[in-house]
Parts: structure tokens; sequence; C-alpha cells
């Protein structure tokens, strides 16, 4: 046959029936259909054919001088349409246009992946947990497929840690594929991670590949894992212990390379205890713990954040940056930020829209109302729920800092009073000062 000898793997049907049974078997990506066909009409079935099979190109092949039907093809999705009777080179030409068109939306839907893969994450932030974590973070990305779990209140930053990890690894030329458990439907989930294959030739479903699948040779991001139920945990566990995936309805194994990592802002340890999560799913994924510092234990971070979501969203804007006066400053280290560095981002890109000033003082962040007692450190105790965000340190600290605050208030600047209120001497505390940045 003339296409064979060009290259093109082919199969032919002469009825419709025969046509949907070798569509499925056969997976084409291009159909030649006729209109005359024993069982139907080929231009009835174009409508069914393009929403059942929306991959494949469908080429008509009109009887001549019919210019009503060739356009009723196209309007129906038809790449193309072949008039009969035809010469085997036009057909040839018609096929090498589609190759070139298709390989064409290949290579942008490359670029766009590209683009957005070279799209570097920066981490902002000097403080001292920061600089940890950035250290951590390198040391994880030399691991090739070590399971990381990252922990975090909402907002804190710990999908960008995610894509840091992948980024500095060897897997970063491959793909980073961000999944939310929380936002796939349960019955879903399943086909959407793992793929599915047709049952048998009777089955109409589309097969799927799986997100696991999307991410052979890079990142899957599984966000908030305490979503996933009981029997997806079982999968999951199964597919970290020996990296190969069944595509539900195949029997087959496909093997597959691919790093994990984790994050929740649920405590899983209660979930364990009321059996919601699996404790040997847990022990896997929580090989390496991440665990967030809450934004507001990091003055320093919300400084240096601020001044920089404050350039670049001028820049954005081609504003000038205003300046951040002491009394601005001293109203943000006061916050709360129960949504993190992402009420921070929000707030700056509002205060960079609303404001035209040279300078940012404190009334321009009146819409910040720490409302008193909402501080961590300020809960009495009967209130403090241990899940696996709390830390004692970091409760500690934030304690310290309003007492040292208040003293300093007190006594107005007056280190050596402020000392005696709070019954330390005057380097103890100028050196607290120092380390929660009091101004
Ligand atoms: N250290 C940082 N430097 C720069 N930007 C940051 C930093 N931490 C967080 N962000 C920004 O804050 C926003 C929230 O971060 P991210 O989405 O990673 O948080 P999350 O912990 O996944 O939140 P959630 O639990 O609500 O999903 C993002 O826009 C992110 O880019
Ligand atoms: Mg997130």
């Amino acid at each position: 046959m003339f296409l064979e000898d060009e290259g093109y793997d082919v199969r032919t049907g002469a009825t419709l029936e025969e046509g949907y049974r070798l569509i499925d078997e056969f997976s084409p990506q291009v159909l030649l259909l006729d209109i005359r066909l024993p069982d139907g009409n080929g231009l009835d079935s174009l409508h069914d054919m393009k929403e059942r099979y929306p991959e494949m190109t469908v080429m008509m092949l009109t009887a001549f001088g019919d210019a009503k039907t060739a356009v009723r093809a196209i309007k129906e999705g038809a790449f193309d349409y072949l008039t009969k009777p035809f010469e085997l080179e036009e057909l040839k030409i018609t096929l090498e246009k589609w190759i070139k068109q298709h390989h064409l939306e290949k290579e942008v839907e490359r670029y766009r992946e590209e683009e957005r893969r070279t799209k570097l994450v920066r981490m902002i932030g000097e403080s001292e947990q920061m600089n940890e974590l950035k250290a951590k973070i390198s040391l994880i990305a030399e691991s090739n497929d070590t399971t990381v779990l990252v922990r975090g209140e909402t907002g804190t930053g710990k999908e960008l840690v995610a894509r840091s990890v992948h980024q500095q690894s060897k897997r970063a030329e491959g793909p980073f594929v961000a999944v939310n458990c929380a936002s796939i439907p349960s019955d879903l989930i399943e086909i959407e991670l793992f793929g599915r294959e047709k049952n048998s030739v009777s089955d109409h479903s589309q097969p799927k590949v799986g997100l696991m699948e999307w991410a052979d040779g890079g990142t899957l991001f599984l966000d908030e894992i305490g979503d996933l139920s009981l029997e997806i945990q079982v999968k999951l566990l199964r597919f970290l212990e020996d990296k190969k995936i069944k595509r539900i309805g195949s029997v087959h194994d496909i093997e597959m390379d691919v790093r994990v990592i984790a994050a929740t802002n649920r405590s899983l340890e209660e979930m364990i205890e009321e059996k919601e999560f699996r404790s040997d799913l847990y022990y896997r994924l929580n090989v390496v713990p991440i665990k967030l510092t809450p934004l507001r234990n990091r003055d320093r971070d919300i400084l240096m954040l601020t001044e920089h979501f404050l350039d670049e969203f001028c820049q954005q804007m081609r504003k000038e940056t205003p300046i951040l006066r002491a009394d601005a400053k001293k109203r943000l280290l006061h916050y709360d930020w129960p949504g993190n560095v992402r009420e921070l981002k929000n707030t700056i890109e509002r205060i960079a829209i609303l404001h035209q000033e040279r300078e940012l003082a404190a009334h321009h962040f009146d819409f910040l109302n720490p409302v008193e007692g909402n501080v961590e450190g300020s809960k009495p105790v009967d209130d403090v729920v241990f899940d696996e965000l709390f830390s004692l340190e970091d409760h500690i600290e934030s304690i310290e800092k309003k007492y040292i605050e208040k003293a300093i208030q007190e006594s107005k600047w007056n280190i050596t009073q402020a000392g005696k209120l709070l019954g330390i001497s005057r380097y103890a505390l100028q050196r607290r000062i120092e380390k929660y940045n009091i101004t």
C-alpha cells in the first residue's frame, strides 16, 4: 500500500463499526474518513468521533464538487478534506502538512514547559531558620530520590521548598508535577495519579496517562497528603517501596523514576491515632522531615521579604519603591501573620497599588489589626494545641519577645531600667534586643 511504503503504519476498515473497533485497538493519530459507508454516514459520525477521540486528527474524503460537505467537515472539526478521486501525491502532501503542524504544536508545548521550568524560584530570608532550611534543601537535593515531608502553617512556603529541592537536584531538567490531593474528588484521584488502561475493546473510555507517569524523571509534589483516602495511601506506599505503578485496568507494572515530596498542615500523628492515616506510609514519607517556622517568629525575614516584595511589585507597576519608616517596620513586626508569607505578599501588593507616597508609615498598615491575645505566646496554656507544628522553643521565644517589648516600652528605651524590670542584666537584654530585632 502506498502509505505503508511512505513509512506510515496503516489499518483499514470497510465499515463504520470496523473503524471504531480499529480506533480503539490501534489509537491512530490520523483518521481518513469516507462519507458513504455501508453502515452509515462518515460525516454524521465525525462529531461523535471528535468527542470520543479528541486527540485524533480526522481528514474527510469528499466527493468532487461537493463544497457544502467540505465546509461542514471542517466545521465539525476535520483537519482537512480530500476530494475524490485524489492523487496519492495529494494525500502525501496533506499528511505532511499535518505532521508539520503537529510537530509545531508539540514544539510550542515544549517551549512553554521549558520556560516554566527555568523560572527559578528564589527563597528570600536570612533568619537563622531560613539559613538552616537552605542548607538542608541543598543536602536533600544532592540525594536523588529521598522522600521529603514538608510541614508548616499555611503560606509558609511548603510548595516553594518542594520546587527548590527539585530545581537544585539532578532532576531539574525533568518535570515538576504538583498535585493538590485535597482538590481532586476522591473517586477520581486514583485515575489522576496512576492512569488508566482500556479494559476491553468495547470499553470506550479514553486511556489516560497518570500524573505519576508525567513526573517520570522528575519530582512529584503531593500537597495536602493528609487528604488521601486509606485506599490510595496503600497504593502510594507500594509505589514508594518498589518504584513501580500499575495503571488502573492493567496487569503490567511500569517502572518509574520519581522523587516524591509531600506536604501537609494537618496533624498526621493525630490522624494516625484516629486510623485515618497509615503509620507505615507516614514513616516512609518522613525520611527527611522539614518543618517551616511561622513568619511571626522570623523577624529578619519579615523585613527582608517586605523590602523584596515592595521592590518587585513597584517595579511591575513602574513606580518608585517607597521607603519603609521605622514605625512601619515596627507595625509589621508586631503583627501575627496568620497567613504567613502569602499574607505578607498580598499585603505588600495592596500597599504598592494603593499608595503613591515616598514613605510608608505605620498608619499605612492600619488594616493589619493585631488582635490582643492572638499572638501565639500570649495564649493561655489551656488553649495550646500540641500539634506537630508546636515547638516549645518558638513558643518561649515569642513570649520572651513580648515581655521584652513591654519592658522597653515602659522604661522608654532605657535599657538598664528595662533590664531591671525583667530581672536580667543590661547585656543579656541587649543581646535579646538584637536577636529579636526589636526597634
Ligand atoms: N522564603 C520565601 N521567599 C519568597 N517567597 C516566598 C517565601 N516563602 C513563601 N513565599 C511565597 O509565599 C507564597 C506562599 O507559598 P507556598 O504556596 O509555597 O506556601 P504553602 O506553605 O504551600 O501554603 P499552603 O499551605 O496554603 O498551600 C508563594 O507566593 C511563595 O512564592
Ligand atoms: Mg501549598
